[in-house]
């Protein structure tokens, strides 16, 4: 007998349960070998079609295709046993019509094993969340700024101060009545978040929307230090892997040039020594 229980993986009404508990810890995750590390940490690990800009060089995510969020959905699928995917649904791939969120939606969850797509907009997304939690597509929902609006809102702007709050509340409850199992908060002032969070029965999730949210998200190319093309005010720094990175590359050049990699221990002798012979 195994001593080790198998992973349960984790799943939308495992999120949705967490309400007012332990916080919700979530990363973005765009590869494989990035989904091993984030597993054994976080509940979810979103493939965020932030991928376009930090893997792919878009100048924003409005760039991003289906094809893009099944080809990194799948490779993330694969490296997960414990941490719930969530895949972003590509700008122009949900807001036309429910039946076509449902077709990419369904696309999506096929194509990838993940169990649970996300979806930017509030009340005017009510509808096409309500169509894809009645037909088994589980919605986190994603209200205050949403990136794929950029060319509408003029910019990454924090969404929600004096007579906009009113509009971001009722966003989250539309959300939140149309199904959604749990909803991201990004760039919301504090306050507000707070008040989102007390006032609706699912957990939210904050990107740049304070402590009082029910869990917190960041793309873990910000957090690394590996994506340094700008960063926002709400990204903490846990580490500098860019500058590690930039280090290693510029030492293994050096070496290249001096000849002093590779040195003899990585190459392989002409003769295999008689006692201890290696492939
Ligand atoms: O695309 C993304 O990474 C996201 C998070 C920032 C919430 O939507």
């Amino acid at each position: 007998m195994s001593a080790t229980a198998p992973v349960r993986p984790v799943l939308p009404p495992d999120i949705k349960a967490r309400k007012g508990g332990e916080p919700l810890v979530v990363l973005t995750a765009y590869t494989t070998p990035m989904a091993r590390l984030v597993d054994p940490h976080c509940d979810i690990a979103l493939v965020g079609d932030s991928l376009g800009m930090v893997l792919h060089g878009l100048p924003s995510t409005v760039g991003v295709t289906m094809e893009m969020m099944i080809l990194h959905g799948r490779a993330v699928v694969r490296g997960l046993q414990k941490a719930m995917p969530v895949i972003d649904m590509p700008f122009g791939s949900y807001e036309e019509s429910p039946q076509q969120a449902f077709r990419n939606a369904a696309r999506l969850i096929a194509e990838t094993g993940a169990p649970a797509v996300k979806l930017e907009g509030g009340e005017t997304m009510a509808e096409t969340i309500a169509f894809l939690t009645a037909r088994g597509v589980p919605v986190m929902a994603h209200v205050g700024l949403t990136p794929q609006s950029v060319n509408t809102l003029g910019g990454y702007k924090v969404v929600g101060r004096a007579e906009e709050a009113e509009k971001v509340m009722a966003d989250a409850r539309a959300c939140q009545e149309a199904g959604a199992f749990s909803i991201v908060l990004e760039k919301v002032p504090m306050g507000l978040a707070g008040k989102i969070t007390e006032s609706l029965s699912i957990p939210t999730i904050g990107i740049g929307a304070g402590v009082d949210c029910d869990g917190q998200v960041l793309v873990i190319d910000d957090m690394l230090g590996l994506f340094t093309d700008f960063r926002p005010k709400f990204v903490k720094r846990y580490a500098e892997l860019g500058k590690t990175a930039d280090q290693a590359i510029a030492a293994f050049a050096a070496e290249v040039r001096s000849r002093a990699f590779p040195a003899a221990e990585h190459g392989f002798p002409d003769v295999l020594p008689a006692a201890k012979a290696k492939p």
